[in-house]
């Protein structure tokens, strides 16, 4: 049941620390200073050449995260609309890892696509929450993000469980394929362990309601971050686009002046993501849209030079920038539940959509 939360999505908001400890536990070994995948001892990805991601939605986006982070460390990585794959992959073969990330592990497009790469001679990984699904089946290998099931439609936990799971996995892979770790891996690993306890932190002092509901008569809704932060602004506009029937778009920060900004006005207001990585230029971006008028809410750490910028502030710890677009999602989580909550929106059950899409 809901216990005492009044709705399934910020049941499963409020579990997040729960479920990455579930999804990292046992999965880190600190004494080697590495990761402990038990399925995917080193060397598991030898002779793997690129990576390709398939997914759809909020997986999508988790998949995209996974994939800026290998491409960050050296593997060559692309990530795809399971749905666009067939018309607009390119090839693959027997040296092409194609990962299918789905919460459900039954959604018909990203089985499409895992089908399709599996017929081109490609090897197949899932990283999926449901023990015996389709995917899983379908996949050579099998990436469990343990994340429990998940009631909301809107999904929540199992995308912080996924980025989380696709960021280790990716130090595998980037071992094998690259041959070498990245600088500073045990303090990112540190933070990973510790990202449960941080998770909680940001959840306990969540104050993003009054926030919430003082941009509610807004005519749009504008997310933006670059890099890491990316993925997490298109989240930020999914999710509330799904909950509050508002309108909600994600952009790159530095596509907004490539046709976005003609929309900018009063009544857009903006959240910027900040994750530590090229900042100053989303601070850039942010202020363009700011001098048309929009209000920008920076989402950083206290003491962010955003800050002197900014109309309002979700705060985030400050963490290994890897990490730190993981804790603002959770923040856009809470605004996008709160709107939507003041909105009188069902939430849980969104009108015309479905927890697993089984139809292409
Ligand atoms: O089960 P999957 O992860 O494959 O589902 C993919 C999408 O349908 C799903 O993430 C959808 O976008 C969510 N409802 C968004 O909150």
């Amino acid at each position: 049941g809901k216990g005492e939360y009044d709705h399934f999505m910020l049941k499963e908001i409020y579990e997040q620390g729960t479920s990455l400890s579930q999804a990292i536990e046992g999965r880190i070994d600190h004494e080697a200073g590495d990761v402990a995948l038990e399925s995917f001892p080193p060397g598991t990805f030898e002779g793997i050449e690129r990576v390709q991601f398939v997914a759809c939605g909020t997986s999508y986006h988790a998949a995209l995260y996974g994939s800026i982070a290998m491409n960050c460390a050296g593997v060559q990585t692309s990530a795809h609309l399971a749905n666009e794959y067939g018309v607009s992959a390119p090839p693959v073969d027997e040296d092409t890892l194609v990962i299918a990330v789905t919460q459900s592990g039954e959604t018909a497009d990203t089985l499409s696509a895992m089908r399709q790469a599996a017929a081109d001679g490609a090897r197949l990984l899932t990283v999926t929450n449901v023990v015996g699904s389709t995917a899983a089946r379908l996949a050579d290998d099998t990436l469990l993000i343990r994340a429990g099931p998940e009631i909301g439609v809107a999904a929540t936990k199992t995308f912080s469980s996924q980025a989380v799971m696709l960021l280790l996995l990716a130090q595998r892979v980037t071992g094998d394929v690259v041959g070498e770790q990245r600088a500073n891996l045990e303090a990112l690993l540190e933070d990973v362990s510790a990202l449960p306890e941080t998770i909680e932190s940001v959840l306990e002092d969540d104050d993003s309601r009054d926030l919430a509901e003082t941009y509610l008569d807004s005519q749009s809704f504008f997310f933006i971050g670059r890099g890491l932060g990316f993925p997490v602004a298109l989240e930020g506009a999914l999710k509330f686009k799904e909950i509050t029937y508002e309108h909600a778009e994600g952009f790159a920060s530095g596509e907004l002046k490539h046709g976005p900004l003609a929309l900018v006005t009063p009544e857009t207001p903006v959240f910027a993501i900040f994750t530590g990585e090229e900042d100053e230029k989303v601070l850039n971006n942010a202020e363009e849209a700011q001098t048309r008028g929009a209000p920008v809410i920076a989402v950083c750490p206290e003491g962010h030079r955003a800050l002197n910028v900014a109309d309002a502030h979700l705060e985030i710890p400050d963490v290994d920038p890897d990490l730190a677009g993981l804790l603002a999602n959770v923040q856009l989580q809470l605004v996008s539940y709160h709107a939507a909550n003041a909105l009188g929106r069902p939430i849980d059950k969104p009108r015309n959509l479905a927890k697993s899409v089984t139809v292409e």
